[in-house]
């Protein structure tokens, strides 16, 4: 869908259809729905006495106008109570109102911006854009059936009283569209089966993003990697016949503040090695990479935001499968750390891929390192899949991520990294293990990572709940969410406010 932004006044704009928003049972119309109901001889203000339309939240009601008005038609779209409105609900309805015009088979509307509720113009627009963009994702590149029944929105006009708000709303057409255009990124990635989305694909991705944003990139395969002393990335590679690849994208903006490491787990497909999986749900293990798909859509969103950081990427990528070379229980590993691991679990194969891509991070000396993981069960278990487990050793950064989170509505929550735990990692003959008890397994993966990062500012995301969901939510459809990638925006975002 291609959105534009015009200046016009919305009674006075003919279109197919005409998008306004209400809040519940609203005392009196104000702004665009009251210019448009008063060239409308009161149609709306009727319709909410008589209580046809209530203004609920999420409620779509569709109206012709009979050419009472340019616009053909008008969706109106209810906000909820008002005292309850925020720029969530307002993502969440925005979204709604796309999905009903689109599912309608409309192929244009216009929107009238004005300030609502005391947010100004460009948080509206933004998170307008962001909403309903996120809400009418649809991952169709592999239905070959029936294309022709596939429903798209051509056009968006986001109409403009003045030059003034022109600008404003501008600025956050342009910052919604990059953030939306990352997260569509790291959904495609996620929702992309393992037999495309390869560790070779993910590199190439990075490649891609590298050259058309002047970034550093560099690709070290497995012998590479072995060579540098990465024994525990290269143990679970080794067991796939698909080539790993550990990838090092950098973005930097000199001057700026850093550097900061994102490390995303990369796991194409996770079977979980000798120490199999369950058949069933094995499926969804597509979606292990779907840190590795945070960290690229937010480097691809930082350039295009222009922000004067020094960002380094870290995503070891790699499947984990049983073979003939597969790394085994009871195997012992040399990190690069220098720290041995005893594997007791081949599916604990997360934590064995970051530990090296933790250590490689410090070489950079970094202010902070972000890692993102869909890493235990055991955090689905624990916050269900609309929370991101938060843990970390600096309490300002877990402050910062926190905030982040209140913006995004990208739920976290924090887990605690008491030493206490790491009892239940002590090995009889290798440094630690990689697994502990099933009681606790967020916070022992937690603590197993803790043990590669030195004294640095370190947080680290659990995201095996929210990367992918069963259950559609307001603006985030079936499968692959993009989890994290609006939370690092944002956390990168305010850094220096
Ligand atoms: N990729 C999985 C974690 C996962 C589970 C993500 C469910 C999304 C949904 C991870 O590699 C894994 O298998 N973890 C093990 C760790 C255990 C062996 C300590 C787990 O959670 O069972
Ligand atoms: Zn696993
Ligand atoms: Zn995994």
């Amino acid at each position: 869908m291609e959105i534009k932004v015009e200046k016009g006044r919305p009674e006075k704009f003919p279109c197919e259809l005409l998008l306004l928003f209400s809040f519940e049972s609203p005392e009196q119309l104000e702004g665009p729905i009251r210019d448009v109901d008063l060239e409308w001889r009161g149609f709306i203000s009727t319709l909410i006495k008589q209580g046809d339309f209530k203004g609920e939240l999420f409620e779509c009601r569709l109206f012709y106008t009979q050419e009472a008005l340019p616009a053909k038609r008008v969706l109106l779209t209810g906000l909820g109570k008002k005292g309850e409105f925020d720029l969530e609900r307002w993502r969440g309805a925005a979204s709604k109102a796309g999905q009903y015009l689109r599912n309608s088979g409309m192929k244009q509307f216009i929107f009238p911006i004005k300030k609502l509720d005391g947010h100004p113009e460009e948080d509206l627009t933004e998170s307008f854009v962001t909403g309903l963009l996120l809400g009418i994702y649809q991952f169709n590149e592999f239905k070959t059936l029936e294309r022709d029944k596939i429903k798209e929105i051509g056009e968006g006009i986001l109409l403009a009283k003045n030059d003034e708000d022109i600008q404003s709303i501008t600025q956050g057409l342009k910052t919604g569209k990059v953030i939306s255009e990352a997260v569509y990124m790291a959904r495609d990635l996620v929702n992309g089966p393992s037999n495309q989305v390869t560790p070779t694909v993910l590199a190439e991705k990075a490649r891609q993003i590298a050259t058309n944003h002047g970034m550093e990139i560099q690709v070290f395969e497995v012998s590479q990697a072995e060579a540098m002393g990465m024994g525990a990335f290269t143990a679970v590679a080794k067991g796939s016949q698909e080539p790993g690849k550990f990838i090092v994208l950098e973005y930097n903006k000199g001057k700026g503040w850093g550097p900061i490491a994102l490390v995303g787990k990369g796991i194409t497909f996770d079977s979980g090695g000798i120490s199999i999986k369950p058949s069933e749900n094995m499926e969804r293990m597509k979606d292990d990479m779907s840190g590795a798909a945070a960290v690229l859509a937010t480097m691809q969103a930082a350039a295009r935001l222009g922000f004067p950081f020094h960002l380094v990427g870290i995503m070891p990528a790699t499947e984990n499968l049983p073979s003939g070379k597969a790394y085994k229980p009871g195997d012992i590993l040399k990190t690069l750390s220098g720290q041995t691991v005893e594997v007791i679990s081949t599916d604990a194969e997360g934590r064995l891929i970051l530990s090296d891509a933790l250590t490689y991070s410090l070489r950079y000396q970094p202010k902070a390192i972000i890692d993102l993981a869909t890493l235990t069960g055991a955090c689905v278990v624990a916050l269900g899949d609309y929370v991101i487990g938060l843990l970390g050793n600096d309490e300002s950064l877990l402050k910062r991520i926190e905030a982040a989170s209140s913006k995004t509505g990208e739920k976290v929550w924090r887990l605690p990294l008491w030493d206490e735990y790491f009892d239940y990692l002590k090995s009889d003959v290798a440094d630690f293990r990689n697994v502990g008890t099933r009681a606790a397994g967020a916070i022992i993966g937690g603590i197993f990572l803790s043990k590669f990062v030195e004294k640095i500012p370190w947080v680290h995301l659990d995201m095996a709940g929210p990367a992918s969901i069963e259950k559609e939510r307001p603006y985030i459809p079936r499968g692959g969410t993009g989890a994290g990638v609006r939370l690092l925006i944002q956390l990168l975002r305010d850094w220096n406010r």
